[in-house]
């Protein structure tokens, strides 16, 4: 695998239009989310990111606001809980946001699950756990970002390479993302009536705690490396470029898309 220090590198697209404007981002403590909110604060963009993960959001929230800190321009960043299976803590979030910066723009759906069992072996359990956090997250974030966005607004959902190839073990996993694919379309057709876009990011392989098994287990790292054209994995700083190009201007008539950043792998 060549995993050359430019992969985690920071993108340098700037989208001057995004300063100013307030986000909202779930899943944020650690991993793609804590990405999402470090470069969109350094854009000059205020983030409400939320997480179950209580104690580990606030000390992200900490830390990204302390490299900031110099930065001219930097948006605030502020922490906070949320279970996003939960409508109710989707509007607690939103009206935080309200509350401390006045405005909604971009709310990013992107907390996520990840349960391995196979078809035959799957639990009630897994099965409703994986559907209410990977799927009626996206749904209950989208509805409450909706009910306080402005037309010019923007939403993206995580959903992944997984919705369109099969991952043995992970049949709940690759129908919650097959369901964000199809959720993010009547999202963006009717959200599309108050001028509201909805595109999705499908992820491949990215180096994040949720992929932590592979790089672990030989066998899958070699097979991950095979498979994937670009043969290496992606790290959260590749996911960062097409999420802000979709929250920016140079993406306002861009809706109910999906922008696969995989290396290639759905192809495979
Ligand atoms: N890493 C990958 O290779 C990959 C590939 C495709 C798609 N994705 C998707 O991208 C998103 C981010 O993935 P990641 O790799 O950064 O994952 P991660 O596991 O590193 O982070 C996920 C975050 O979501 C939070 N979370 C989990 N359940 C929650 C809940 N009920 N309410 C609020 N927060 C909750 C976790 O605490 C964690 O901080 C997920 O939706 C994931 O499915 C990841």
């Amino acid at each position: 695998m060549s995993d050359t220090r430019a992969q985690h590198e920071p993108m340098t697209a700037l989208y001057p239009e995004l300063a100013g404007k307030v986000a909202v981002v779930t899943g944020a403590a650690r991993g793609m989310g804590a990405r999402f909110t470090a470069a969109l604060a350094a854009r000059g963009v205020h983030v409400v990111g939320a997480d179950i993960d209580e104690a580990g959001m606030l000390a992200t929230a900490r830390e990204l606001a302390a490299e900031l800190a110099g930065a001219d321009k930097a948006g605030e960043i502020a922490g906070t809980r949320i279970d996003v299976t939960r409508p109710a803590d989707h509007e607690t979030v939103a009206q935080l946001a309200l509350e401390r910066f006045g405005r909604l723009d971009f709310w990013v759906n992107n907390a996520g699950i990840f349960p391995y069992a196979t078809v035959g072996e799957i639990t009630p359990e897994q099965i409703s756990a994986t559907l209410a956090v990977n799927v009626e997250g996206v749904l209950y974030g989208a509805q409450t970002a909706a009910r306080h966005m402005e037309p010019g607004s923007a939403i993206v959902n995580m959903s992944s390479v997984s919705a369109v190839r099969i991952r043995r073990g992970r049949g709940a996993y690759c129908t919650s993302k097959a369901a964000v694919a199809h959720l993010t379309e009547s999202l963006a057709v009717e959200l599309g009536d108050r001028g509201i876009r909805v595109n999705a990011i499908a992820p491949g392989y990215i180096d994040t705690e949720m992929t932590r098994w592979v790089k672990e287990d030989p066998a899958a790292l070699q097979h991950a490396l095979d498979v994937v054209p670009l043969h290496r994995l992606g790290s959260p700083e590749e996911v960062v470029g097409p999420l802000l190009f979709l929250l920016s201007d140079s993406a306002r008539y861009i809706t109910g898309h999906s922008i696969a950043v995989d290396g290639g792998s759905r192809h495979v």
